[in-house]
């Protein structure tokens, strides 16, 4: 054989091996700084994300290379690369850093990438863009615009001493501008206060709705990026907007912060064909009325539409505008203007009725058949000037009438007042409402199911989680979660939908935010979040217990703060996202310097503010226990959870690369556990305190129990539960935290399943046997008093959906990984537990395990994605063959468990 014909077949059996292994392996679900194609990006060091997915398991990267161009010629093409990062080998797919040439203020970006694989290279993945946010304020050439004045009567901006009701109608605000040449591409960036909604020719420029996301607005102001190319026309074009009032002009002043009347800063940038460009920017030249058909609107009160003030064709070319007024020029807000990098609020599920009712006094009353949160929009026949109105609630009383008294002082009442006898449709655009049930009165005749629907309303995010077991209490429960959960998203995690409150309290959240990332993607929106905490604290360091703070609470307690903490943890653990404990560190050192200068004395934290709050009382009329027998002292509280962030600012100074803290933080816990001990710790009885469930758990749970105590510290928490609570949970939002994980850790696995199915009080099983769609704030929150008693508040969860997700269906991340690059795959089996059926989409991909145990027969499906692994646990008692399935890597045998290492691919092990 000649040379050049044996290169040439080594070449094709290299090409031939290249091709087959290829054609398996392909990079899908590309993201930026973990969204898809997102636009205003406001990093300059963007991060990419991809997941790998093959026909064939145990799928591993090799290496990857990513490229970046300014337009998607240029990357087909190769010339003017902004990045091309050459081959890395690195099996990292999950937020690798751009490390370009400078990204530009403004402009869109594409990109692609391609890997090789343990089972061969992938082809280019299709492209993916972004674009960048405006970089620096002096790009800012708009004009903050409003109406600084209340011109329609009955407006209130609330005052001190009297009545602290806020109501104000919505701004209307165009202006027309000419695009005289062909256009290439047009960005609008937009911030409205409190809500914006846009228009370019009468088209809404997106589906967000309350766009931007609340922000404590003195320290900083979101703004919205949007795409309008396909909206502009040649020629004449309108720019309409209408402001809400949002949290900007808030619902109750004082009481509630409020920031100021309604403004808008707007600014459309155009790029035409010809590479010459133009600016449309919100000034003098615009023009507004607050005379428009939305009369009121309020979060708490409701919205009021009188369609007889309708202004059609106001948001496109030639309307006539002479009525309305030049736009004030209003201050610009005081915070720094941010390109908002979490997603904003839309419709996400519509829903409809299942019943409706007539009243004694001709009024109906609609039935959801859920406790939703979004609002209703209506197709119903009207009377020219007889007002139709909607008031929404979460409960009935016996009588069959709205249950109003847990609402407090909110009004919750939409108001139609038609234009005209005969059909009409209608939505409010500004409020919404936590419901089931709905009091509709103005109307002369009984209206159809089909005249309603609900719409489901919160921050845009995928859910990632779906759980089911042969047990339906234990799925109602889930799916309680999963609605109480999508309930409490405003652009902030809130405590509760309905009443005059739903604000951002922080721990509410502390260990809750984690269990919720199983269900949804609530990356963006807890890193949001925690910006807004640290742009709330105090200048001593102080954390406010409410963030953003329009209530300003700083306690100075220890386990609300905590939040701040856990969250940035979860981000990692579960994101594999590091950057909110790296941005975030100086504050959070900030407050434990504050917090240790200030509070703690001889090593024990003295201060707390709401004590295991909401625990089931001894009466059930009573919001608070008065039991001194069932209150853990709050220094408990606070010291246990104080060294356990002294434990996680360990972890955090390793990642942020300061190493230098460490010491300092370990010294100061372990003489605050020895303190600690020394102060609560009985080691006659190893009892902490007075010995209730949540002294015991957290001090187990969070490392303080002497070595070799830890066995007799479970057994009174077990024996007290038993044997004081009949086998209930006696906990409140503190202990229930740790409670299902700690019965489980330490061998009361069936402890923690009587819990979970309890249906007596105080259970979930007992709210949802009492009529509940969510959880309720209270465990008693049908007797107790109405002044606190939402059905609809999730920090009665605890640690339930990560011991759902993580204990019951084995779908835990690696102690030494993040993310779920690896996992330890470990389910316990409760007995009466038949089957367990669960996935969870990770950011590498969907995770699933499915196992069933019945008649003696056991058997369990996975699958992991592409470029992870897993350390499968199966105790001994099950028996499995594992024989030689392709993608287990190793089986061996440890006491009580086999163990199987698995890649990527799905499995199934069984008889
Ligand atoms: C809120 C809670 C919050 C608590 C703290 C309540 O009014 O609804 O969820 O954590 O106050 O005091």
């Amino acid at each position: 054989m000649k040379k050049t014909t044996l290169l040439l077949l080594i070449a094709l059996i290299f090409s031939w091996a290249g091709c087959t292994s290829d054609s398996t392996v392909k990079v899908e679900n590309l993201r930026l700084e973990m969204k898809e194609n997102p636009l205003g990006i406001n990093v300059t060091q963007p991060r990419f994300s991809w997941q790998i997915v093959s026909d064939r398991p145990d799928l591993a990267q090799v290496s990857y290379q990513i490229q970046v161009a300014a337009s998607p010629e240029q990357l087909e093409s190769g010339e003017g690369l902004l990045w091309d990062s050459g081959v890395v080998r690195s099996d990292q797919s999950v937020l690798v850093p751009y490390a370009g040439k400078a990204l530009k203020s403004g402009k869109p970006y594409f990109w692609r990438v391609k890997l090789a694989t343990n089972q061969g290279d992938s082809p280019w993945s299709d492209v993916g863009s972004w674009s960048m946010a405006l970089l620096d304020d002096s790009e800012w050439k708009a004009t903050w615009i409003g109406e600084d004045a209340l011109s329609n009567p009955g407006e209130e901006i609330g005052v001190a001493g009297g009545n602290n009701k806020t109501r104000l109608a919505a701004r209307y605000l165009r202006k027309e501008f000419t695009a005289d040449k062909a256009v290439k591409r047009a960005v609008l960036y937009i911030s409205g206060l409190g809500s914006h909604e846009a228009y370019l020719n009468g088209k809404k420029v997106s589906e967000d709705v309350f766009a931007p996301m609340p922000s404590l607005y003195y320290k900083r102001v979101y703004y919205n990026v949007y795409d309008v190319t396909n909206l502009l026309a040649a020629d004449k074009n309108t720019l309409g907007v209408i402001l809400g009032n949002g949290r900007f002009f808030s619902m109750r002043n004082p009481g509630m912060k409020t920031f100021g009347l309604p403004r808008l800063l707007a600014q459309l940038q155009i790029e035409y064909a010809d590479g010459s460009q133009a600016t449309v920017v919100s000034d003098a030249s615009w023009k507004i009325t607050s005379k428009g058909p939305i009369v009121a609107n309020n979060e708490f009160d409701g919205e009021e539409y009188d369609a007889r003030l309708e202004m059609a064709g106001w948001n496109t070319n030639g309307y006539d505008d002479g009525a309305w007024k030049t736009p004030d020029v209003m201050e610009a807000p005081a915070g720094k203007l941010t390109a908002q990098q979490n997603p904003n609020i839309r419709v996400q599920e519509t829903l409809k009725p299942v019943a409706i009712f007539e009243r004694p006094d001709g009024k109906y009353i609609l039935d959801m058949g859920q406790n939703m949160v979004g609002w209703l929009s209506i197709n119903l026949k009207g009377k020219k000037d007889q007002p139709v109105s909607m008031t929404f609630a979460e409960l009935l009383q016996k009588d069959g009438s709205l249950y109003l008294a847990n609402l407090r002082k909110a009004l919750v009442t939409d108001i139609y007042t038609p234009a005209k006898d005969g059909d009409f449709s209608w939505q409010p655009r500004f409020v919404y409402h936590g419901f089931r049930f709905v009091e509709i009165s103005g109307l002369d005749y009984k209206p159809e199911l089909s005249a309603f629907t609900g719409h489901v309303i919160y921050d845009r995010m995928a859910t990632t989680g779906c759980f089911e077991t042969s047990n339906p209490l234990v799925n109602q429960i889930h799916q309680n979660s999963y609605w109480g959960i999508r309930s409490n998203y405003r652009g902030m995690p809130t405590d509760c939908p309905q009443r005059d409150e739903r604000l951002g309290w922080l721990g509410d959240r502390a260990t809750g935010a984690y269990g919720e990332a199983f269900i949804f993607d609530n990356s963006r929106l807890y890193n949001k979040w925690l910006q807004d905490i640290e742009d709330s604290m105090s200048p001593e360091g102080s954390i406010s217990d409410v963030s953003p703070n329009y209530w300003t609470i700083y306690a100075d307690d220890v386990t609300w703060p905590s939040a701040f903490f856990y969250v940035a943890d979860m981000l990692y653990r579960q994101y594999g996202d590091d950057s909110a404990i790296r941005t975030h560190y100086p504050a959070m050192k900030r407050w434990m310097a504050h917090m240790e200068a200030t509070t703690m004395q001889d090593y024990i934290m003295t201060k707390d503010q709401y004590g295991d709050w909401c625990m089931p009382p001894e009466s059930q009329e009573l919001i608070h226990s008065k039991d001194p027998a069932r209150k853990t002292d709050g220094a408990i509280l606070s010291t246990t959870v104080y060294y356990d962030l002294l434990n996680k600012m360990i972890g955090f100074a390793r990642i942020c690369g300061q190493e230098a803290d460490i010491p300092g933080f370990e010294s100061l816990a372990a003489k605050m556990k020895e303190a600690y001990n020394a102060k609560f710790f009985d080691q006659e009885t190893a009892q902490y305190g007075n010995n209730t469930v949540t002294a015991n758990i957290l001090s187990l749970r969070l490392g303080l129990v002497p070595e070799g105590y830890e066995g007799k510290v479970f057994k009174n928490i077990v024996d007290k539960t038993e044997g004081d609570f009949g086998g209930h949970v006696s906990t409140g939002v503190l202990g229930i935290q740790h409670l299902m994980r700690g019965l489980t850790e330490y061998g009361r696995v069936d402890m923690a399943y009587k819990i979970l199915t309890n249906e007596t009080y105080p259970s979930w099983g007992y709210m949802i046997r009492n009529g509940a769609t969510t959880i309720w704030e209270l465990w008693n929150g049908d007797t107790a008093d109405p002044a606190m008693n939402s059905a609809n508040h999730v920090m009665l969860l605890g640690d339930l959906l990560i011991w759902y997700y993580e204990d019951l269906a084995g779908i835990k991340c690696a102690p030494d990984a993040v993310g779920f690059k690896k996992l330890v795959m470990e389910p316990v089996f409760p007995d009466g537990l038949d089957e367990v059926s669960a996935s969870y989409r990770s950011v590498y991909g969907e995770i699933k395990s499915a196992w069933t145990k019945k008649n003696g027969d056991f058997s369990w499906d996975i699958t992991l994605p592409g470029n992870t692994t897993a350390l499968v646990r199966i105790p001994k008692e099950y028996v499995v063959t594992v024989g030689n399935l392709p993608g287990v890597r190793r089986v061996s045998a440890t006491e009580g468990y086999t163990e199987i290492e698995i890649g990527s691919g799905s499995y199934h092990f069984g008889k």
